[in-house]
This record gives structure tokens, C-alpha cells and sequence, in this order.
């Protein structure tokens, strides 16, 4: 496998959401656009300073700027594709009964509706950011977190679940700023329950399966 080619644009079908235009997703899928583009200059230009072998002499400022802007530009990157690949126009408002996220709520946090009043509640914070829900793979437990801009929260090798963008470009198009959680209310009635659970650590569904 040759691991140096760019990383390219994914494209991801999902005109006629509801409560969240295709104006806003168009405008959306050109943003992380973006952030694919600035990931691959970073990788380049980095690559570029190695090639000539001047950062094994010295520190450089020029390098170092370059490598501390990756975080943003790969979470960026990284973070729209996980949350477009959990939204379809064919959604439903709850995951199925038998679906192994309902399970993993349920037993992390008493109730599914325990586990959304807490992961909305994230989504309302202020600032400038993202709700993940993630998964620990040693016991699967899931928990809530705010992430600040694209890189300050992640929680290292903890799996992303469900991922909910509330930078205000997400819903600026449709609703005031004032009305966050009415994008958040129209984020939930679009979430694909099918691709959050294969997020799920293979051993959670087992488990799930077999209860
Ligand atoms: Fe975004």
C-alpha cells in the first residue's frame, strides 16, 4: 500500500435533509473541502523540510509552526467526515430496539434519553466546536464531550461515535445564532443509526446481538 498519495475530497449524498438545507451542506462540503486541501499543503510542505535536512540541525519556527497547525487542519478534515457519515435523509428519530448504540446508551447512562439530554446539552455549550460522543474500547463505555475548535478535546484512542458540528457555519443558513438547539433538534431527526452503530467496537455489537 503506498501511504503518501493526498488524501482526497470523500463526497457524500445528502441533499434533502430535513431542517438542514442544501444550501448549508453545500456551503458545508466546500468548507471541509478546505480543510482536505490544507491538510495535504501541510503534509507537502513539511515533507518538503525534511527533504533538505535542515530541521535535523536545528529547531526551526517555520517547521514547527507548520507541524502545530496539523491538529486543526487534520481533525478538521477528519471530524466532517465523521459527521456527514452520520446524518442520511433516510433517518429515524430513535435508534431502532434493537440497535447496539440504544444498548451502550442505555447501559452508560441509565437511558437513552439520559444519554441525549446529556449529548444536546454539550451541543448548547458556547463556543466554538463540536459534541462527540465517544466510545472507550476497553469496556465500551460511551461519554460525551465537547471538543474546542477541531483539536482541543479529543480523547486519544477513545472511538468516535457520533459526531455533531456546532461551529455556527453548520446552521447559520437556517437558523439565528440564538437557535442552536433548534439545528440540534433538526441534527437528531437526520442521524443514520445504521452507521453509528457500525462505529461501535466489534465487541459491543457482539454483545448486543447476543442479549
Ligand atoms: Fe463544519
Amino acid at each position: 500500500m503506498q501511504r503518501d498519495k493526498p488524501y482526497k475530497v470523500k463526497s457524500f449524498n445528502l441533499h434533502g435533509l430535513q431542517g438542514i438545507s442544501d444550501r448549508t451542506l453545500e456551503m458545508h462540503f466546500s468548507l471541509y473541502e478546505g480543510y482536505v486541501k490544507a491538510a495535504n499543503a501541510l503534509t507537502n510542505d513539511i515533507g518538503e523540510f525534511l527533504k533538505d535536512g535542515r530541521v535535523d540541525q536545528e529547531e526551526m519556527p517555520a517547521y514547527s509552526e507548520l507541524t502545530r497547525r496539523l491538529g486543526f487542519e487534520y481533525n478538521g478534515m477528519v471530524l466532517h467526515e465523521y459527521y456527514f457519515g452520520n446524518l442520511t435523509k433516510e433517518a429515524a428519530a430513535k435508534p431502532p430496539s434493537d440497535s447496539a448504540f440504544l444498548r451502550a446508551a442505555e447501559e452508560s447512562f441509565g437511558s437513552y434519553d439520559r444519554w441525549k439530554t446529556d449529548f444536546v446539552s454539550v451541543g448548547k455549550m458556547r463556543g466554538v466546536g463540536w459534541a462527540i460522543c465517544w466510545q472507550h474500547p476497553a469496556g465500551g463505555r460511551l461519554s460525551n464531550q465537547w471538543t474546542t475548535l477541531h483539536e482541543h478535546g479529543n480523547v486519544a484512542g477513545f472511538i468516535p461515535i457520533l459526531i455533531m458540528d456546532v461551529w455556527e457555519h453548520a446552521f447559520l443558513l437556517d437558523y439565528p445564532p440564538s437557535k442552536r438547539g433548534d439545528y440540534i433538534e433538526a441534527f437528531f431527526t437526520n442521524i443514520d443509526w445504521k452507521a453509528v452503530d457500525r462505529r461501535l467496537t466489534g465487541e459491543q455489537a457482539r454483545q448486543a446481538q447476543a442479549a
